[in-house]
């Protein structure tokens, strides 16, 4: 089983995202993360996500930012979107009916609300940090279930 985690910049909430999911499957799966926007290539996530993650016991600095390729759509089996607007952004990259099969949005696993969304802590603090893991950990629990049931 191959998981693809997307936000907009690759460098907060899909990074952790993709750390997250990483301890919870296991070793036969590939987990990675991408953006929609290639703003941050080759950086490695906001130190900020780093530090949050460190505090779980999960280490994410070595990874690097990548935008979603054509391929992506191939390689991977699940691709988990973490707001609205990413979700559209990826959906509008398919290309056929079977790449949109793969494609959702993180938080609908949760079956809380139809449209939930990860919100997006750039322009926040340590504590909207620590709140997304939170809400990551939870949607990557639940998805796990769903995929391992
Ligand atoms: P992310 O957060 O999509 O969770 O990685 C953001 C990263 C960068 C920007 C916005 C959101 N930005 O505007 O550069």
């Amino acid at each position: 089983m191959k998981i693809l985690m997307v936000c907009l910049g690759n460098i907060c909430r899909s990074p952790l995202a993709e750390g997250i999911m990483k301890t919870k499957v296991p070793g036969n799966f590939f987990v990675d993360s991408a953006g929609t926007i290639s703003m941050h290539e080759g950086e490695h996530p906001d130190k900020r996500a780093v530090q949050t993650a460190a505090n779980h016991g999960i280490n994410i600095s070595n990874q690097r930012s990548r935008p979603i390729t054509k391929a992506d759509f191939d390689t991977f089996d699940k691709i988990y979107c973490m707001d609205i607007d990413v979700m559209a952004d990826v959906v509008s990259k398919t290309r056929n009916e079977e790449q949109r099969q793969k494609v959702s949005l993180f938080l609908e696993v949760l079956g809380d609300h139809e449209n939930a969304e990860v919100p997006d802590p750039y322009w926040g603090d340590m504590k909207n940090f620590e709140e997304v893991f939170q809400l990551l950990d939870r949607g990557c629990d639940a998805i796990k279930s769903q995929i391992l049931s």
